[in-house]
């Protein structure tokens, strides 16, 4: 049996290992299938969790726990700190993570080379490594392909594979099915890595080839992924501009957007929104003007860098214009944060706009809660979510997340109190009502002040 090793076990090396580990052919099991973590507070924790059969925080798809839970079932999950476990492997997937240094403006290339040398002093001849951490374009081929052959040939280990195939996994409920169901993207370094790497997708996730998309070469799966993620950023920054020229000039944002959508081919046109969170959208634009960190000349993106400047800001500036609307009323009082998940229906909260939210109000010595079903513990504040049923007697509540189980959330509001929508999370019948009735103040992104 073919031995798997997984590098990271966060949010997309958990959902590899437990895919690998289900994967089967005439009801047997394919692979022996084993993640590796660092050995660091945070690995050690993620090795603890999952050996004593806990289901670890990052998972809250039903149908991904359900999955995950019968592999757990049948003694297939299997975990470990050891880097002696590279040393059999015949494929591994690295899902471990490349930061970007927002204070020094790099890409924190040093610490992830680091992770491909733990594989590398270790692989046996013809190991298959495939690369799925989001890098800068260059990275596979320039940096890492050189590295691992050197560490390689110090051991007299001749051959080895090597693909960089994005992941386009969803945290929340979508979990499952986005790592089940798409399509999956290869650039090898050469044409029988992409082969194996091919193989080995279709054996995991039943794909059909048409489902596989192969590139020339690992630079054209790393730049796809950033360009993806830097036109998302960019269209986000784009209708922030706006959003703020809209405010000043008190006109309905939404209905002109609206208005925008009737043309077919602007029916995507972004919504305004409190501001952009997450582990990807945060980082990946910038990954564009890191270039010259990989292949040593520069390269200038000012659209996807600027977007990420602009969608950092755009949190700040809601929360400016809120001030200025209500002056001191929103001074020292007792606020509910209505979700606090950088998304919807996920407990995902990293770099959430929740934080810079409660991060303003906080300095304006107001009393924080936060109501979140998903989230229930929030790292950030270092409190439980308030539960259901004491969502009354607070002077001020602000949407932010558009869950699913808010559309039938109704609170009964404390007379004088401010409600603010910042993410479109109330529908029309209901912004009305609140805004007709004189017992409340209430403010709506992207709408016009009544
Ligand atoms: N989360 C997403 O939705 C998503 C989607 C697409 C792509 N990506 C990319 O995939 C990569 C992983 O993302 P993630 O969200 O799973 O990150 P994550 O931070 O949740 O998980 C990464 C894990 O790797 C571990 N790790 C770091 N160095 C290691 C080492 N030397 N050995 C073993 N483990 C090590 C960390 O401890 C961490 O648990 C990133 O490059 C990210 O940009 C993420």
């Amino acid at each position: 049996m073919k031995k798997i090793v997984i590098q990271g076990l966060g949010y997309v090396g958990l959902a590899m290992l437990t895919f690998c580990a289900g994967a089967k052919k005439n009801n047997k099991y394919l692979y022996k299938v084993v993640g590796v973590e660092k050995k660091s507070p945070k690995g050690s924790k993620i090795i603890q969790t999952i050996k004593s059969k806990q289901t670890p925080q990052i998972v809250d798809d039903k149908k991904f726990l359900y999955f995950y839970k019968s592999l757990v079932n049948e003694h297939r999950i299997k975990v470990s700190l050891d880097l002696n476990e590279y040393a059999n492997a015949d494929v591994v997937f690295v899902c471990s993570n490349c930061d970007f240094n927002f204070s020094t403006s790099k890409v924190e290339l040093r610490k992830y080379l680091n992770n491909i040398a733990q594989i590398s002093k270790k692989i046996k001849n013809n190991c298959l490594l495939v690369i799925q951490s989001t890098l800068p374009p260059g990275t596979t081929e320039k940096v890492l392909k050189p590295l691992i052959a050197k560490n390689l040939k110090k051991r007299e280990v001749k051959n080895f594979f090597l693909c960089h195939s994005f992941e386009r996994i969803t945290p929340g409920k979508d979990y499952y099915s986005s790592m089940k169901n798409v399509n999956r993207v290869i650039g090898g370094v050469n044409k029988k890595s992409t082969e194996l790497t091919k193989k080995i997708f279709k054996s995991i996730f039943n794909l059909s080839s048409n489902k596989i998309i192969s590139f020339k070469s690992p630079t054209e799966s790393e730049t796809c992924k950033i360009i993806e993620n830097s036109y998302r950023a960019t269209n986000i920054a784009f209708i922030e501009e706006w959003r703020k020229f809209c405010f000043k000039n008190n006109l309905d944002l939404e209905k002109i957007l609206n208005t925008i959508r009737q043309r077919k081919t602007h029916n995507n046109i972004m919504r305004s929104g409190i501001g952009v969170g997450g582990y990807c959208l945060t980082k990946d634009p910038l990954f564009a003007s890191a270039i010259k960190q990989v292949l040593g000349y520069n390269s200038k993106f000012p659209l996807s860098t600027n977007a990420v400047v602009i969608n950092k800001k755009m949190t700040s500036n809601v929360m400016s214009e809120i001030e200025n609307r209500f002056k001191k009323k929103i001074y020292c009082k007792k606020v509910l944060l209505i979700g606090v998940s950088y998304k919807e229906d996920t407990n995902d909260t990293r770099f959430s706009p929740a934080e810079k939210v409660y991060n303003f109000l906080k300095s304006r010595d107001c009393k924080l809660s936060f109501y979140d079903p998903i989230v229930n513990y929030w790292e950030y504040s270092k409190g439980f979510s308030v539960d259901k049923k004491n969502l009354k007697n607070y002077d001020i509540y602000i949407y932010l997340v558009r869950h699913q189980s808010f559309k039938n959330l109704y609170i009964k509001y404390k007379k004088g109190s401010i409600i603010l929508d910042l993410n479109h999370v109330l529908n029309e019948k209901k912004k009305l009502k609140i805004s007709r009735n004189k017992n409340y103040k209430s403010y709506f992104i992207g709408s016009r002040i009544a």
